[in-house]
């Protein structure tokens, strides 16, 4: 599997590049903001371009970087992502757009302006990553108008379930692959139980059909989701900086390594030298 760093923070990227662990990036327009509020309260002055080149810069290479459209319809979201692509992919040829499956906010608006970006976009051979995917049926219609990526969203379906449930949680918060129950009844949306669930079907769906694109399992909260994800088989999960360093820490790995450490006896110490 995978590991994007789900950040538009330069230092994380920076970071977990010298871990070894970013074979990519995926930024939204919440993530840029934290970024440049960090920035500005540090006192630093923010050109976005330049910002953007650095982040591509970092990355590298082989590692794709999405950079979300702004607008809500079909057309401007293609003149943003060609836009993007035609500025920033020149420098390290990893930029992938990121257009949401659909951008409409309610009932009773157009559901399909996303989808119709997507095709658009991917038919001019721009790689899109089709963002805020919350239902497997959204990821199918993505991967058929051609997204070289689906990003279903696993923490904010397992809030949306928690909030049916009447649960209060933190962001970080575990919830449990197979669901939970209330007054004896599994607690689902449209039989997805929980967002390690959507990853799981999404992947069986394309995979069933032999479709190219890519699942990115997005929104992930914590340690163990990312294990859970990597067990459903997701080719890519988006990890944000905090969640890839909970992943790394154990308190019997800190305590092994105090004892191992006591115990290098002068003869073994001598073998490396002064
Ligand atoms: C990545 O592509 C998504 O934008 C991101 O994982 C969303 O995470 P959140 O639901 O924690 O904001």
């Amino acid at each position: 599997m995978k590991i994007f760093v789900d950040s538009a923070e330069i230092d994380e990227i920076n970071k977990a590049k010298e871990y070894g662990m970013c074979d990519g990036v995926t930024t939204n327009p919440s993530l840029i903001k934290k970024a440049v509020d960090k920035l500005k309260s540090g006192g630093k002055k923010v050109d976005m371009a330049n910002y953007i080149s650095d982040i591509c810069k970092v990355a590298g290479r082989d590692s794709p970087v999405s950079l979300e459209v702004v607008s809500l319809k079909a057309e401007d979201m293609v003149k943003e992502g060609v836009m993007l692509y035609g500025k920033f992919n020149g420098l390290m040829g990893n930029v992938v757009i990121k257009v949401p499956v659909s951008t409409s906010r309610q009932e009773g608006e157009e559901h399909y302006e996303g989808l119709k970006a997507i095709k658009d976009l991917s038919r001019r051979k721009i790689p899109v990553n089709a963002t805020l995917v919350m239902t497997p049926e959204q990821a199918l219609l993505a991967a058929k108008a051609g997204a070289a990526y689906v990003s279903p969203f696993a923490g904010r379906i397992d809030d949306y379930l928690r909030t049916k449930l009447g649960e209060s949680f933190g962001k970080g918060d575990y919830f449990p692959a197979e669901g939970k129950h209330k007054d004896g009844q599994l607690v689902d949306d449209k039989g997805i139980a929980s967002g390690v669930e959507l990853v799981k079907r999404t992947m069986e769906i394309l995979e069933r059909y032999g479709m190219k694109t890519e699942v990115i399992a997005a929104s992930l909260r914590n340690a163990r989701q990312v294990r859970e994800v990597a067990l459903a088989g997701a080719h890519i999960a988006t990890i944000p900086f905090d969640v890839l360093e909970e992943m790394i820490k154990h308190p019997k790995t800190f305590e092994g390594i105090v004892k191992f450490s006591e115990d290098v006896v002068p003869e073994y110490q001598k073998i490396f030298g002064d």
